[in-house]
């Protein structure tokens, strides 16, 4: 663990949940009083965060959103501000997210500008980055990820920051990296880190799931993970969260 943060276990929806289902969700969630050593986080899809805030809040757990725009307000058809995301009760916003960067187009550019915006109106960004199958096997980790964190470069003072490294080949596919090589990105990317001024919490993700959450989280320089598929069920990700804080005693 980076610092006397606690470690976080963010919960990734994406574009999954009703109203219903996340109700269902809440009521069988156990997370409170919360565990010592785990601050607890889920990002439902922006339909829902309203009617969440307060079922969350009794349950120690954080609200975030899964992007927003750069702007606060005006003619952006489609778009969530920032503005949106405090009025809801959101405390983080994760931006960055490959499916995002792939799928959206965004680029390194938009997404300082969405930083800079988020952290004007007191929002925490969870910063994603990782690299594509393809540029691990040539080689090219580091590079994508010194280049994905230069949207750090020149900030003044220590805004709330969490990073998140999330393997693009280890999303929704059931593969995780392994050990070895949790460990060696997560050295650098700590590094790479300080280099830039930012010692923040880096939370690894990619097919984490109750089977193998205590192996990773119990890696040095892992502060922590976001779950997509197995934050879903309140089963799974209570057992991850149960997982994250032994790895923490
Ligand atoms: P999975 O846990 O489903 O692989 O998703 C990870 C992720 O993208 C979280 O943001």
């Amino acid at each position: 663990m980076t610092g006397s943060t606690r470690c976080l276990i963010a919960g990734n929806w994406k574009m999954n949940g009703t109203l219903q289902e996340s109700l269902d969700f809440i009521r069988d969630l156990a997370v409170n009083p919360a565990p010592e050593h785990v601050e607890v986080a889920l990002m439902p899809p922006f339909t829902l965060l309203h009617s969440l805030e307060k079922p969350f809040e009794e349950k120690d757990v954080r609200l975030g959103a899964q992007s927003m725009y750069c702007e606060a307000r005006g003619a952006y058809t489609g778009s969530i501000s920032p503005v949106m995301l405090r009025d809801a009760g959101c405390h983080y916003v994760i931006l960055g997210h490959s499916e995002r960067r792939d799928i959206q187009h965004e680029s390194n550019t938009l997404i300082r500008k969405k930083m800079d915006a988020a952290w004007e109106h007191g929002l925490e960004p969870i910063l994603c980055i990782g690299e594509h199958l393809q540029e691990r096997e040539g080689g090219q980790t580091h590079s994508v990820l010194k280049e994905q964190l230069s949207v750090l470069e020149g900030l003044t003072g220590a805004p709330a920051l969490t990073v998140a490294y999330e393997p693009v080949w280890a999303i929704g596919t059931g593969k995780t990296a392994s050990v070895d090589q949790v460990k060696e990105t997560h050295a650098f990317v700590h590094a790479e880190l300080q280099r830039l001024g930012h010692d923040c919490r880096v939370l690894y993700g990619g097919s984490v799931n109750p089977g193998n959450a205590e192996e990773l989280l119990a890696c040095e320089g892992v502060d922590g993970a976001l779950v997509g598929g197995a934050s879903l069920k309140a089963d799974s990700f209570m057992q991850i969260i149960e997982a994250a804080n032994s790895a923490e005693d």
